[in-house]
């Protein structure tokens, strides 16, 4: 395969580089016009003792191969240019099989995600998006790259707030609202607990009192009612992954470590690691230039930390991770940097395979327009109601004749939203419109979708005879055609990129530069009324994008609808 290891190659063979003076360092130009491979010469320069544009014009004099049309030095790099014909025949060698071998840079690996990891009793919001979407995404990238992986959604399920969530139940609950309206109506109940016991102070130690009944697992109300909770809770979250295609390989949240924290704690106490600390017992960080990480209330009840040093533990010793993935706000940093660092403490070098996978925030606007159920707060499943909706108003305006519409609505709406997060750097703040997502000739989900749906209708009209025997790739080495087929081929080696980087938008963007590439392609390269020979090449370069984008649509969470 013509690629940048293949490129490495011949400039280590050829010029007599060590290795590690070319590997990983061959770079693909932003524009053609700078070659199709593109090696920097900056770095020889001392060792060499001369100026960078002169190694490379030394080395392009050197570089010879039968898929090397020419070799220039410019400003200090040495610019490969491929012969199109020789790639694109090697390309299409690649991509025939595309998709069908596994892969195997996983091989032997676990990498647990978590993700998503909703709180019970409390609204699953527009919030959650990023988590859910970026989470979900890297989970399907580290599938398609050969690894083992768990999907964890680390509920929030334990905590004095259940407690509350009880007392507010028992004073003003109505079981019917709340069977018909779920979590809205058990945030209200929160919300009222918080306004009541402003007034009334002995609510508060009535929620300890209830909660301390749910810890014990001995008072069957305290307990039934905090399953019913976790239930609705469930029940209503699941739909929504339903819809994102998402899923889940475990639900041990917060409460599922509450009878493992005996055991950290004495660890911790062993390692003479813990320090009083106002009543309560601590982790001190000072060295590492950190506020101590609390363990232990002076109530004796665990914490968040506490919970995740013990989560950590069950998550090594279960599965044996490769790397133990956090894919929660930017808010939690400091969290999570003391929860890796009182781990390194207790010896566990693994402390360095946990990541903290940070994100911004998002928010849609005009999105004052959404309903808020409870408490001014956006449903995330309200807005993925709106976004179906619109998508189906476009499909009633411009083909109202198309079947399955509710499905394509629905395909096309959710596509728009996920696509909306995961096409930025996970670290920016996301802000988009409902109208803009939706735009089917934006950088957009349906755009993808769109470009998809032209690629299979194209493929349906032509002559089966057109679809299958050898293609002479001669008759795909214009520029357009090239460029498609440079993009195509890339797309594992973007996914392993994305994946390494803990970066879904790498690979959104590739699939949004294969779109645009192909439907200039198809601008320029008619294949009806063209001789068998070039409409056959044609349609095996519209064939194999068709592939490659179905296969990375679904690694970014976008359904690909055959019609639209
Ligand atoms: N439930 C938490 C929240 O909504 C996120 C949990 C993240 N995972 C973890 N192991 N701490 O903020």
């Amino acid at each position: 395969m013509i690629d940048k290891i293949f490129v490495e190659g011949i400039l280590s063979k050829q010029l007599g580089l060590a290795g590690e003076e070319v590997v990983g360092r061959i770079e693909i130009p932003t524009t053609s016009a700078n070659g199709d491979f593109a090696f920097p010469c900056f770095r020889l320069s001392k060792q060499l003792k001369k100026s960078p544009n002169e190694i490379a014009a030394d080395f392009a004099t050197r570089i010879k191969d039968s898929s090397i049309d020419r070799v220039e030095a410019k400003g200090g790099y040495l610019n490969i240019y491929l012969k199109r014909d020789a790639f694109v025949k090697d390309a299409l060698k690649t991509l025939k099989a595309f998709g069908t071998k596994k892969h195997t840079e996983g091989k032997g690996k676990t990498i647990t995600i978590d993700y998503s990891s909703i709180n019970i009793a409390k609204p699953f919001h527009i919030g959650h998006l990023m988590s859910t979407a970026i989470g979900g995404s890297l989970y399907k990238i580290y599938e398609y790259l050969g690894y083992t992986v768990v999907g964890v959604n680390h509920l929030g399920d334990w905590g004095t707030q259940f407690g509350k969530q009880i007392v507010a139940y028992k004073e003003w609950g109505d079981k019917q609202d709340i069977e018909k309206r779920g979590v809205a109506s058990l945030v209200e109940l929160y919300q009222k607990f918080h306004e009541e016991a402003k007034k009334r102070p002995e609510l508060d130690q009535q929620a300890r009192d209830w909660f301390k009944k749910i810890e014990d697992g001995t008072d069957k109300e305290a307990t039934q009612l905090f399953n019913w909770f976790k239930d609705l809770s469930l029940t209503e979250a699941k739909k929504t992954y339903e819809r994102l295609g998402i899923v889940f390989d475990s639900y041990n949240g917060e409460a599922f470590y509450s009878d493992k924290i005996p055991a950290v704690v004495e660890e911790l106490r062993a390692k003479k690691l813990l320090e009083h600390s106002q009543g309560a017992e601590c982790v001190k960080l000072d060295e590492l230039d950190m506020p101590p990480c609390l363990v232990l209330k002076d109530d004796g009840a665990s914490l968040y930390a506490t919970r995740d040093l013990a989560c950590a533990k069950y998550r090594k010793s279960t599965y044996g991770f490769y790397k133990n993935l956090y894919v929660v706000a930017y808010q939690q940093a400091l969290h999570f940097r003391q929860v890796f660092a009182v781990l390194g403490k207790m010896g566990y070098e693994w402390n360095k395979d946990c990541v903290h996978i940070q994100f911004g925030m998002v928010s849609i606007e005009g999105g004052g327009s959404l309903s808020t159920r409870a408490g001014n707060i956006v449903f995330l499943e309200d807005v993925l109601n709106a976004a179906t909706q619109k998508a189906l108003d476009t499909i009633n305006n411009k083909n109202p004749k198309l079947v399955e519409k509710e499905k394509v609505a629905e395909q096309v709406g959710i596509g728009a939203i996920v696509f909306g997060v995961l096409c930025g750097s996970r670290i920016k703040d996301v802000s988009f419109s409902l109208e803009k997502a939706l735009n089917f000739d934006g950088e957009t989900g349906p755009y993808l979708q769109y470009t998809f749906v032209r690629c299979k209708s194209i493929l349906k009209k032509l002559d089966k005879k057109l679809l299958s025997g050898t293609v002479d790739a001669k008759h795909i080495a214009d520029e357009s055609s090239f460029e498609l087929a440079k993009l195509l081929v890339r797309t594992d080696e973007i996914a392993s990129e994305a994946g390494e980087k803990y970066e879904p938008s790498i690979l959104t963007r590739h699939l949004i530069d294969i779109a645009k590439a192909f439907n200039r392609f198809y601008l320029q390269n008619r294949i009806v009324g063209e001789s068998d020979a070039v409409a056959k090449a044609r349609a095996a370069l519209t064939q194999y994008t068709a592939t490659v984008l179905k296969k990375g649509m679904q690694l970014i969470l976008l359904g690909t609808p055959e019609e639209m």
